[in-house]
């Protein structure tokens, strides 16, 4: 099905309500002479956190001053509006978005005018809607990703009409442009390329609560992107939850057949210094992909690409559609074309059914691929997935005592590559001061390595700086700049 664009009528629509709202704030501010304050919180994802900069783009031209906390008791800094942009990939997830609604009940008996609202993946099941009806009865507004560019709508509803707005979503999902976005960083930006996936891998939830792909238009993507290095923008990381089929639901692309040729474009027409992109599934991975990371300056060396488990009965039955030997022998193939390129991975420990045997094939393919780094998870059951029916769950402490000897295995892996580094000079983007120590500068080399490094006056904020590395850390590089 192809994918359908939210229409300008629609998007004129929530601008009006909008600039009712902004009204509304702006006679709060000319008769209290105060502003009404809006924090937008954040769990789980990239995805998540640009969705929030969106959210927050949006209040911010609905009049709302946006602050970064909240307090639960404090009249004057419980916030007008508070609103929860949630995760439900991993059970604890949501758990900690409960925690915090529960925290905010005594908070609207000190402030009944304030507006709760939670929205995000965890709000695109229907029973996390039923448990906050029921039970978080503070909660005023809950809508999903699929509905998050009608947020001014929903807003006006529980501020004019006094109602307490429920929705679940309704529609596959579309792809809306001309949200407004505040930016967290002015150095380094997200920019989506498409939403949902179509994969169903038999663990995770986000197909069910994200839709189908859907890419954004070529053209959509080089004018933002454009706009960005017209800002200072110096590194762009392209989302979407699996890039590689990025353009595969597009009937007229301009010309843009795949991720690929998005890449040639951005680079050929921009002048963005760094380009980044998650998240690649192997399956997807095609050899123009290679050649375009290979071919391009501007695009990293550095891929995040998920492996799941080193077994391959374990991959079938988590329907990842690759065997351990085709990521392996994908791994050689961009190993050969990208030497440089370091390498990530997501691991999952404890899916159903997982014996010793098939976990030791995933410390061996760790052990043989060598990662640069691993986000590793326990498997935690959705509801709703294929996975979570199954009678074979692994027990809670033979997961945890996989899951401890793996961590270990990992990090002393990127110990060691890191030890490796140790005397060469990298090229670092500058990020400024590091928070945890004022008088280092702090920023990532293309491989997105984390360099702490002195010298320079303090002034290299945006610069691309030669910082000699003279230690390793599990996680981190320590160098002096070389200027
Ligand atoms: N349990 C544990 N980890 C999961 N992930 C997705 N679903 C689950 C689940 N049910 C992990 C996968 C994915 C990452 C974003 O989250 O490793 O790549
Ligand atoms: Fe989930 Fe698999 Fe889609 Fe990734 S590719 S979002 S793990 S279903």
């Amino acid at each position: 099905m192809p994918t359908i664009q939210v229409s300008t009528e629609e998007m004129t629509k929530q601008l009006h309500f909008t600039r009712e709202i902004r009204n509304w704030n702006e006679a709060y501010t000319a008769t209290t002479g105060r502003v009404r304050t809006a924090c937008v919180r954040t769990f789980g994802c990239q995805m998540n956190e640009h969705d929030s900069e969106k959210l927050s783009g949006m209040l911010t031209q609905m009049g709302f001053l946006m602050v970064p906390e909240y307090s639960v008791n404090e009249e004057p800094k419980i916030a007008d509006l508070i609103l929860f942009n949630t995760c439900c990939v991993r059970e604890n997830a949501e758990e900690k978005v409960y925690g915090h609604l529960g925290a905010l009940k005594g908070a609207k008996r000190i402030k009944p005018t304030m507006i709760t609202g939670v929205c995000g993946c965890m709000t695109e099941q229907p029973h996390a809607v039923e448990e906050i009806r029921r039970v978080y009865k503070n909660v005023d507004l809950v809508f999903g990703t699929r509905a998050a560019h009608k947020l001014p709508e929903y807003l006006h509803q529980v501020i004019f009409d006094n109602k307490r707005v429920l929705e679940v979503s309704k529609t596959e999902g579309e792809v809306a442009e001309g949200v407004p976005v505040e930016r967290a960083d002015d150095l380094k930006a997200w920019v989506t390329i498409m939403y949902g996936c179509n994969n169903f891998c038999s663990y995770c939830i986000v197909p069910y609560v994200r839709g189908r792909e859907r890419s954004r238009k070529a053209t959509d993507i080089l004018a933002e992107v454009r706009g960005l290095v017209e800002n200072g923008i110096q590194e762009i990381t392209l989302l979407g939850q699996n890039v590689n089929s990025y353009g595969k639901d597009l009937e007229d692309n301009d010309g843009i057949t795949d991720f690929a040729d998005l890449l040639d474009l951005l680079c050929r027409e921009t002048e963005i210094p760094r380009i980044r992109f998650m998240t690649s599934h192997p399956k997807d991975l095609s050899d123009r992909l290679i050649a375009a990371i290979a071919r391009n300056k501007s695009v990293c060396n550095q891929l995040h690409l998920p492996v799941q488990s080193g077994s391959s009965r374990v991959l079938k039955e988590m329907n990842r559609k690759y065997t351990r030997e085709e990521y392996l022998d994908l791994v050689a193939r961009i190993r050969k074309a990208v030497p440089e390129i370091t390498l990530s991975t997501d691991i999952i420990v404890g899916f159903p059914g997982e014996t010793e045997a098939d976990f030791e094939q995933t410390l061996s393919l760790v052990e043989q691929v060598r990662y640069d780094s691993a986000y590793t998870f326990i498997y935690s059951k959705r509801v709703g997935t294929p996975a979570a029916t199954r009678e074979d769950q692994v027990p809670e402490d033979v997961v945890k005592a996989r899951f401890d000897r793996l961590l270990a295995l990992q990090n002393s892996i990127g110990r060691e590559i890191n030890d490796g580094l140790v005397g060469r000079t990298l090229e670092v983007l500058c990020e400024g001061p590091s928070r945890t120590n004022e008088d280092r500068m702090t920023g990532r080399t293309e491989g997105n390595k984390i360099v702490n490094f002195i010298g320079g006056d303090g002034n290299l904020r945006g610069k691309m700086v030669r910082v000699h590395i003279d230690h390793a850390q599990t996680w981190s590089l320590e160098g002096t700049a070389e200027l």
